[in-house]
């Protein structure tokens, strides 16, 4: 079995030109995403990233979720790690709305071949649709504005505002 017997969508999903253009949409081929995973460690180094169920991934910009889908593919089929655990431990921040739902339904099809748990909770809270500029990584929520962040300091000096 190949990744294209779990997910056929490498290069299939299309935004309108002007989109494409504007969002720099074009998707990274699984090929590319292999070497590029293998060089954060490889399948036969038992040793490796992969194979650990507490490292999380982000895709900061994932599109229609190709390397999302790699990752997961990585650290379920080809390292053996629990669905969803892994899913759980994957994350992804994508700007346009449509191209991220895209990705969304893409993942859900993906992990129906492991289990049949409901996971639209976690693909809800894991793959969202903003800015990666405004969106806070640590907290996995939207940054504060500049006023909120002032306002904050503000009230932990006893300021009512
Ligand atoms: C070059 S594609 C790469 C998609 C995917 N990572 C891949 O390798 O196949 C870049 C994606 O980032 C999205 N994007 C552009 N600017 C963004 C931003 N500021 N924040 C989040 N996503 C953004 C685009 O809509 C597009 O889908």
């Amino acid at each position: 079995m190949t990744i294209y017997d779990y997910d056929n969508d490498f290069s299939h999903y299309e935004t309108d030109q002007e989109t494409q253009k504007s969002l720099g949409q074009v998707w990274t081929p699984f090929h590319i995403i292999e070497q590029m995973m293998d060089k954060a460690g490889t399948v036969e180094d038992k040793n490796s990233v992969w194979y650990d169920e507490t490292k999380t991934n982000l895709d900061p910009t994932m599109g229609a979720g190709n390397i999302v889908i790699a990752m997961l593919y990585r650290r379920i089929v080809q390292c053996g790690q629990d669905p969803v655990v892994a899913l759980s431990n994957v994350y992804g921040v994508e700007l346009d709305s449509k191209t991220l739902n895209y990705a969304k339904e893409r993942i859900k099809r993906f992990m129906a071949h492991f289990t049949d748990k409901d996971l639209t909770e976690i693909i809800n809270h894991n793959f969202v649709c903003s800015d990666i500029f405004k969106w806070d990584i640590e907290n996995w929520k939207p940054k504060k504005s500049e006023v909120e962040e002032q306002t904050d300091v503000w009230r932990s000096l006893g300021v009512e505002v």
